[in-house]
Formats: structure tokens, sequence, C-alpha cells
């Protein structure tokens, strides 16, 4: 056999082992999860619910990490930069839709630089309040805040979160620019909420629905065209008087570009199975959500998701002239 043909053939087995043994053994060590807001938070939430149910059909924890700051950047950034081995995975969610426009200088391409697994959940979010907070309705919350404007504190995740994004949307509809403080998510933020140290945010039931319930924080509209069944007395924006603010936060699951794609498949695959457990359906339902139906649990979907979303979003964003950089 002439040494090229003996080569192409070395050269084929090395191909099909490396392709077998990974389809056969990946994953064989745990895989880190980055969640790019901190500990606590609706990020952070969706990332352990689902981490700890795809682990087990996998067969090894995924452990997630907590990369907080600039709004879901940090984190994306690192994942990007990651070995494309498969050990390593994004949780994140419109932010990697409205980060390109956002930061005019961003060092990833939320499209090339990233391989989609696919959809997870799309999450509603809700305008709160400290529970003292003066306006009994939304028609005076949104009357005291167009007063008051000077004074009104508004938490969010850093310009890109959600949160911000939502916040943004809530100042366009009121017509009025309020002061606005950043933290490394809205789980910190949640805390001075409820201390009573800021007045107002917006962010996703996952965060806020058992604090409305507790009565720990004040609810004045939820973001989705119909009322959640879980807070049945909590208007509509369309209600609340504040065209435009429809807004759901869709979470993702992305590997850094280049990742095999026997490791994308197979953990598609643990995503999908994943969310068709009536558990994880039941723990989202309570937090005012719902799992992505499997045909939006692949890297199609997301892929179409992603890139739909950063062409919707960047006239937005434009119009309200708000950049990071
Ligand atoms: C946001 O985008 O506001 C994040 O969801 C906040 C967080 O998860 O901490």
């Amino acid at each position: 056999m002439h040494l090229i043909q003996r080569t192409a053939g070395l050269t084929a087995v090395a191909v099909l082992w490396a392709t077998s043994a990974l389809a056969q053994g990946y994953p064989e060590r745990q895989i880190t999860m980055v969640v790019p807001f901190a500990a606590g938070g609706p990020t952070d939430t969706v990332g352990r619910l689902i981490a700890e149910r795809m682990s087990e059909d996998l067969g090894q924890q995924i452990l997630v990490e907590n990369v907080g700051g600039a709004g879901g950047t940090l984190g994306a950034q690192q994942v990007a930069d990651a070995e494309a081995d498969g050990y390593t995975i994004l949780l994140h969610h419109i932010g990697m839709a409205t980060a390109p426009t956002l930061y005019r200088n961003l060092a990833f391409d939320p499209v090339a630089d990233f391989a989609p697994v696919g959809l997870v959940t799309e999450v509603p979010m809700t305008i709160v309040a400290r529970a003292d907070f003066e306006p009994a309705d939304a028609a005076s919350f949104i009357q005291y805040v167009k007063d008051n404007a000077d004074t009104v504190t508004m938490a969010n995740a850093g310009i890109g979160a959600a949160s911000h994004l939502c916040g943004m949307l809530f100042m366009q509809a009121v017509d009025a620019p309020i002061v606005t403080v950043p933290y490394r998510g809205t789980g910190p933020a949640m805390t001075e909420l409820v201390g009573g140290q800021i007045d107002i945010m917006c962010d996703q039931t996952t965060n806020t629905t058992e604090q409305i319930k507790g009565g720990t924080i004040k609810a004045y509209a939820v973001t989705t065209p119909e009322r959640l069944d879980i807070l049945p007395d909590l208007p509509t924006v369309a209600e609340a008087g504040l065209p435009g603010m429809e807004v759901s936060v869709w979470h993702g699951i992305y590997a850094p570009a280049g990742t095999p794609q026997e490791a994308i498949d197979r953990l598609s695959t643990a995503l999908q199975t994943a969310l068709a457990d009536p558990d994880v359906a039941s723990q989202l339902g309570e937090l005012g959500t719902a799992p992505s139906p499997a045909e939006d649990a692949t890297p199609t979907a997301l892929q179409a998701k992603l890139s739909g979303e950063i062409e919707r979003w960047r006239p937005v964003i434009e119009e309200a002239g708000v950049y990071a950089d």
C-alpha cells in the first residue's frame, strides 16, 4: 500500500475514533455554565434550575459560575473566549440581542462567536416598587413618576440587562428620564428594593413573583399581552396605559463557536429532556413562566431568535439614543 493511501487510511481512522469517542464519551467531566449576572437573580434562577436537570441527563455535573458586570457582556465575553470543547457554556437572555447595538465597541459577536444550543424559556417582566411606594395603582404610579422623575430611583443590572431594556421602554412610555442605579444583577437589586433603598425596578417574574405575593414589594403592571394566572390582579402594561412595553425575556444556552457538533447536539438533547420534565415545568410555572417547546430548544431555533431580535431591538435602542460606550 502506498504511503499516501496508508496515511489517508490512518487519518480516516483517527477522525472516526475522535468522532465516536466524542459522541460516546461527551461529556466526560463536569461542564461550566456561565450565568452573566450575580447569584440570586432571575437569570441565575433559570440557570441553576435547568443546569440541575440537564446534569441528570448528561451524567455529568453542570456547575453554574456567576460572572456579573456590564449588563451581562463580561460573562458572555468569557464564554466567547473559552475553549470550544463543550465544557464551557453560557446561559444568557435577550441581552445577547441588545448588546451589539448598546455596546458599539463590543469585543465579541453574539452570532459569529457562539454556537447556539437552544431556547430555554421566555419570562415576563413586572414593574415593581418598594412596598411603601406612595402610588396605589398604575395610573397614579405613572403620574407620580412623571411628576418626580428627578428624584425617583430605578434599579437595573447594567446597560444591556433586561431590566435596563425594560426601564428604557418605561421611560419612553412615561416620557420621563429617571435616575437609574446599576447592580451586578437584579438579585442584589431586589434586596435593596425590599429594604427600601431603591424606589422601582422592572424585573422578571422569576425574581419578583414571590416578593409580590409576599407583599414585600408592590407591583403595578406585567409586560405580557394577557394577565398572568399566578398574578391575576396585576394589570397588563396595555391596561395600565403603558404602550409599547410588551417584552418577554427569552433565555438561551450557547457554547463557544467551533464547539464540536456532537457536543452541541448532546447538550440540546439534554436541554429538551430537561424542559420536558414536569417538575421543571412546575417550578417555572410557579415563577410566572414556562419551558420553551422542544422545537425551540434547538440550535436552529435559537439562531433564528437571536438574529431576529438583534434586528428588532436595534432601531428601538437607536431611537432612545442610549449606548454603553
Ligand atoms: C437582567 O437582565 O436584568 C438580569 O436578568 C438580572 C439578573 O438576572 O440578575
